[in-house]
């Protein structure tokens, strides 16, 4: 349980709030690439509740630009995308991705405006096929990229999607930390008999451990595993918004997330799957594009799309599943196919996270499978005050190297130390496969 006040400075994400200036230390993986051709429609941006414009110049330069033009506040989603800038459609002024104005045409000869006038520009790179914005205090002295692995893999290793959840974002973060609820939640029955055989066959109270770590936290769920071992799975966050989930035989992908604020109620989840060192198996890579007989797996599949108007932010990539269809809960399935009856497996987290778009936290009663979530926002609300307060960075901000972590999934003798035993493994070393056997 939090308090008020807790829940408040750990949800809220606009400029100036404790946890809105801790995201802006870090870079924001904020677009994908290929959906911003060069010259192509602007697109509208929402991050940490700031109104912003993506477009990429003719040079194939991507931009990220305030909505408001600085003449007098026409929305720039209206701009035309030309000739190395973005043209405010009200009075013709255009500005190239820096934000520097390059034309005036209704101004006269001799005006000083071209001088003085800027629109509100933040940096972006482009890395794999991801374009990562920074938002932070020195925008002209931005820390180094992150090195996640999922973004530094070969394109063939790795499958990415976007798309919007109506919630605040660290409903849709504590999801991924709590593998608690992974076989209930995400159960299927079908094929598997009455509920009460289903329920008997899982080991449904995994002990719980969780570790501080300089980029974050390791929630460690203990199964047993035979007479002799513990089968592990580590899940990881990292800060600020990061989760990784572990591969698991069937599924040996890893698989993580960035839960990014689009504001306090709206979140823009990138999930990536990826393997390290072979290329994703071909009917994977077509389970995550088109979903599995008509559901969703853990991407939204491309089928999944309801596009809204180009002045909605992230327009293209909010669903079909809402709050007001229910997300399309179907009762009859929670008896023949599904335990939840919610189609689809991140359908199902997003069904059971945005009954309200921020959750009254002084309402819950925390229970021993969310110790993970306990720690995670501990370390949230330190490291917020302790960069309001004092200035200090958390340690991974400037240390790009911080992020080459891996969630992980090992069978271990049961007296041996999982802290010390899977420390290796937790490593993502580049090109080097898992170390152990799923
Ligand atoms: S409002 Fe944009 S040019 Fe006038
Ligand atoms: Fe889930």
């Amino acid at each position: 349980m939090l308090s008020q006040e807790q829940n408040e400075a750990v949800t809220r994400v606009g400029a100036g709030t404790p946890m809105g200036e801790l995201f802006r230390l870090y870079w924001i993986p904020f677009y994908p690439g290929a959906d911003l051709p060069p010259d192509g429609q602007p697109k509208r941006v929402k991050l940490l509740g700031e109104d912003l414009v993506a477009f990429r110049d003719s040079d194939g330069r991507p931009g990220l630009v305030a909505n408001a033009c600085p003449h007098r506040g026409a929305p720039m989603i209206f701009g035309r995308n030309e000739e190395c800038g973005i043209r405010c459609v009200y009075h013709g002024w255009k500005f190239d991705v820096t934000g520097a104005p390059v034309d005036m045409p209704a101004e006269p000869a001799n005006s000083r405006l071209m001088e003085k006038v800027r629109l509100k520009a933040y940096p972006c790179r482009e890395r794999n096929g991801v374009i990562w914005t920074y938002m932070g205090p020195d925008l002209d002295n931005p820390p180094r990229l992150p090195e996640f692995e999922w973004n530094l893999v070969p394109a063939e290793n790795v499958y990415i999607s976007y798309r919007v959840q109506e919630c605040n974002w660290l409903q849709a973060l504590e999801g991924e930390i709590d593998s608690a609820h992974a076989p209930i939640l995400h159960g299927r029955i079908d094929n598997q008999g009455a509920i009460n055989d289903w329920i008997a066959k899982k080991d449904l109270r995994p002990k719980f451990e969780c570790l501080r770590q300089p980029f974050g936290v390791s929630i460690a769920a203990r199964r047993a595993a035979g007479a002799d071992n513990f089968y592990w799975r580590v899940n990881q966050f990292l800060l600020p918004y990061w989760t990784l989930v572990p591969p698991q035989a069937k599924f040996p992908e890893l698989s993580g997330h960035a839960w990014i604020p689009m504001d306090d109620e709206n979140t823009l989840c990138l999930m990536f799957s990826y393997t390290p060192v072979e290329p994703l198996y071909p009917r994977t890579r077509e389970l995550m594009e088109t979903g599995h007989k008509g559901r969703e797996t853990g991407q939204a599949s491309r089928d999944c799309y309801a596009p809204k108007p180009p002045t909605t932010p992230y327009a293209d990539y909010w669903t079909k599943f809402t709050p007001e269809n229910g997300y399309r809960f179907d009762y009859a399935s929670q008896r023949d196919a599904w335990f939840s009856g919610v189609p689809g497996l991140w359908v199902q987290d997003a069904a059971c996270q945005s009954l309200m778009p921020i959750y009254d936290r002084t309402q819950e009663n925390l229970s021993a499978t969310d110790a993970g979530i306990v720690m995670t926002r501990r370390v949230l609300l330190k490291c917020a005050a302790d960069y309001r307060d004092q200035g200090q960075r958390p340690a991974g901000v400037d240390d790009p190297q911080n992020f080459l972590v891996r969630a992980i999934s090992v069978h271990l003798p049961r007296q041996s130390a999982w802290v010390e035993a899977s420390a290796p493994f937790m490593k993502a070393s580049l090109g080097a496969d898992f170390g152990y056997a799923l």
